[in-house]
């Protein structure tokens, strides 16, 4: 098979709207570079396709023609959205090609990419389970400093990200698996931890203001 009849199927695993989340920046930045090498690729919402049986279909049509599956998707509470399991659950009982693979990018709000550990095991037993063979996970953490821009509109906090995306780009158009230096690169802090947590405090409590709850944010509802 030629370069030309390999195929990309980008997943966006964040209910957001288009435009508007870091998984779907991240993954398009792959898909460009993948289709720059030759590739086709078809870029799929999941929260909005499986609100129909028209967009279920599509969704798993899609995933049957794709060589390489790449899910992108914000971690949440520490697991993956629940709309991206139901899609990976419909996807396993699907037939898919020969040799296709699977390859995740997770983005965490905390400042730590490992938050995302967990997250990446279940989508590799997720790819076990669907018969599609695992390509690796990149872990992203400080998502909140990103936005849903494209990539290279954000400035020099996403040079790592751009870099390590490029050299998994490399390893999958070659038909590797993501290379250790790309896992390294995305796990580095965008920004100073310190700086992050002084950034996300401070949008927390501006929110608080905004809806009238300042004075409550150290209330414990919950608590026996
Ligand atoms: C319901 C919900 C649960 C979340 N759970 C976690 C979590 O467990 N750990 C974490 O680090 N971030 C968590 N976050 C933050 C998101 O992962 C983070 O904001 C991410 O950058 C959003 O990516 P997106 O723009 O692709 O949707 C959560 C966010 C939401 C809305």
């Amino acid at each position: 098979m030629t370069t030309e009849d390999q195929r990309v199927l980008l997943l966006v695993g964040s209910p957001k709207a288009p435009g508007r989340s870091v998984s779907e920046a991240l993954g398009c930045h792959v898909i460009e570079k993948m289709e720059a090498r030759g590739w086709s690729s078809r870029t799929i919402f999941i929260r909005a396709s499986l609100q129909s049986d028209g967009g279920q279909s599509t969704l798993l049509n899609a995933a049957s023609n794709a060589d390489l599956i790449l899910l992108s998707f914000p971690l949440y509470v520490d697991s993956l959205p629940a709309p991206v399991i139901r899609a990976m659950e419909l996807i396993a009982e699907h037939v898919l090609r020969k040799n296709a693979r699977l390859v995740a990018i997770a983005n965490c709000g905390f400042p730590e990419a490992r938050h995302n550990n967990v997250a990446l095991d279940i989508c590799r037993r997720l790819a076990d389970a669907a018969g599609l063979e695992w390509a690796g996970g990149l872990a992203l953490g400080m998502g909140g400093a990103l936005s849903g821009k494209h990539l290279r509109d954000q400035g020099p906090m996403a040079g790592k990200i751009i870099e390590s995306l490029d050299l998994a780009v490399d390893a999958l158009v070659g038909g590797e698996s993501i290379p250790d230096e790309a896992v390294r690169r995305m796990a580095r802090p965008i920004i100073p931890a310190v700086m992050y947590t002084a950034i996300g405090n401070f949008g927390w409590r501006r929110q608080a203001k905004r809806y009238g709850v300042k004075g409550k944010l150290n209330d414990r509802p919950y608590q026996p």
